[in-house]
């Protein structure tokens, strides 16, 4: 696709070059005012200020007037389990009546109780259903996705799932990166043979990942009750193995020794991070892994915010994500997370859409292709209706303000 697209309020994070951003790096979201962007076959071909269009070379490029939208990278929302079968808005009752998400999971409910309905649900129910979530998503601005298996915890099934998730790649015009994350849980049969469930994953589920090519990522959820930093690091080692980098779920409800694990192994990134001490927090900030925080599913499971600030003043690259998934967070709403982030993080408007957008695609391995208006990066774009600043975007949160979604430089 091209375009010429004209009268631009506010392009947003616009960089000659792009590189993850850490520290006080991520307050600096560079804003081009009255503004016009040319696509040539998707991807950014140009930009500058109105007054300096040049005449000739875009004259027969299809106009489009953006009549003072402002213009920014789509989200790149870096963590999610998109694929599941069933929602479980039980539970989200059982939570308002005082159980805790570890005593649902205790009595068979959370993650197994997704496993469950999963290993019920046929690849083509599941591909139908994750895909409507995905259309939604785009509509609110996600213009690249990371998905994890997890809820098969089988081997037939974690392959159905990375399936669904490989189907949507294929039909989907946004970047799809699938993370295996078969140790999600132990499953019930396991629950006292731990090393007899690692072994199913490393000697029968990553031969078949590796043999179809289903993964770019390895995932573990590191946590009391789930799996050890032991056991973490060898199913990581494992996945390494097979050219999986590992992205890890880390120090969600305890401190759990997984983000200096992820540290250690050269994660690309270690997620969640509601439970943080001094030594978590430095092990990060003096690495180059990304520290991916949550806060819709500290919301939903009314946990502790993620210490977002500590993380940036020590340096740390912080992305945003959604963690969309049935049980602690049953929203992939971007625009969500970013004004959650600024009025519950005291992130400040510039670094949570650097996090939610360069950030989040580095933390996906997009970084060189979205999340910054750089020549030759994919023209994926969020239009907003008219807002007077771009602090208005987190501001005004619950009103939706994406206008236009375009991908590849068309349309959605
Ligand atoms: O990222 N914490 C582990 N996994 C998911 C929740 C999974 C579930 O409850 O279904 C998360 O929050
Ligand atoms: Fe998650």
């Amino acid at each position: 696709m091209n375009a010429l697209i004209t009268n631009i309020r506010h392009l947003v994070n616009v960089r000659g070059t792009s590189h993850p951003l850490r520290g006080a790096e991520l307050a600096q979201l560079p804003v081009l005012e009255n503004a016009y962007l040319v696509v040539r076959d998707g991807r950014i071909g140009d930009y500058g200020a109105m007054a300096d269009l040049p005449e000739g070379p875009y004259a027969n490029l299809p106009l489009i007037n953006a009549e003072g939208s402002s213009v920014l990278p789509c989200w790149c929302d870096s963590h999610t389990h998109l694929v599941f079968a069933a929602s479980r808005e039980e539970e989200f009752v059982d939570k308002l009546q005082g159980l805790s998400y570890a005593a649902i999971a205790a009595k068979g409910g959370g993650i197994l109780n997704s496993a469950r309905k999963l290993a019920d649900t046929s690849e083509d129910a599941l591909f139908e259903q994750a895909w409507n979530r995905l259309q939604e998503l785009m509509r609110l601005g996600t213009g690249a996705i990371e998905i994890k298996s997890g809820y098969g915890l089988t081997v037939q099934s974690e392959l159905k799932m990375l399936r669904v998730i490989r189907r949507i790649k294929e039909k989907t015009p946004i970047p799809v990166k699938a993370s295996f994350l078969g140790a999600h849980a132990f499953p019930p049969e396991y629950r006292s043979d731990h090393r007899g469930y690692i072994d199913l994953i490393i000697q029968e589920m990553l031969p078949a990942i590796a043999g179809e090519g289903l993964a770019e990522y390895i995932d573990v959820f590191c946590e009391e009750g789930f799996f050890s930093v032991a056991e973490t690091e060898t199913i990581c080692r494992a996945g390494m193995a097979i050219g999986l980098q590992p992205k890890i779920h880390a120090n969600q409800l305890s401190l759990s020794g997984g983000v200096e694990l992820g540290v250690s192994l050269g994660a690309l990134s270690v997620d969640h991070l509601e439970t943080m001490d001094d030594a978590a927090i430095q092990a990060l900030a003096g690495s180059d892994t990304i520290g991916t925080l949550l806060p819709t599913a500290a919301f939903f499971l009314r946990m502790p915010f993620q210490p977002a600030r500590k993380l940036i003043d020590a340096g740390s690259i912080v992305a945003l994500a959604s963690d969309y998934n049935p049980g602690s967070s049953p929203s992939g709403n971007m625009n969500l997370v970013v004004s959650m982030s600024c009025i519950q993080m005291k992130m400040l408007p510039a670094e949570a859409i650097n996090a939610a957008t360069l950030n989040g695609a580095y933390a996906m391995g997009c970084g060189e292709q979205l999340g910054s208006i750089t020549l030759g990066k994919k023209a994926n774009l969020i239009f907003t209706r008219p807002i007077p600043s771009i602090a208005y975007l987190p501001y005004a949160f619950g009103s939706n303000l994406i206008d236009k979604v375009m991908i590849n430089g068309a349309f959605i």
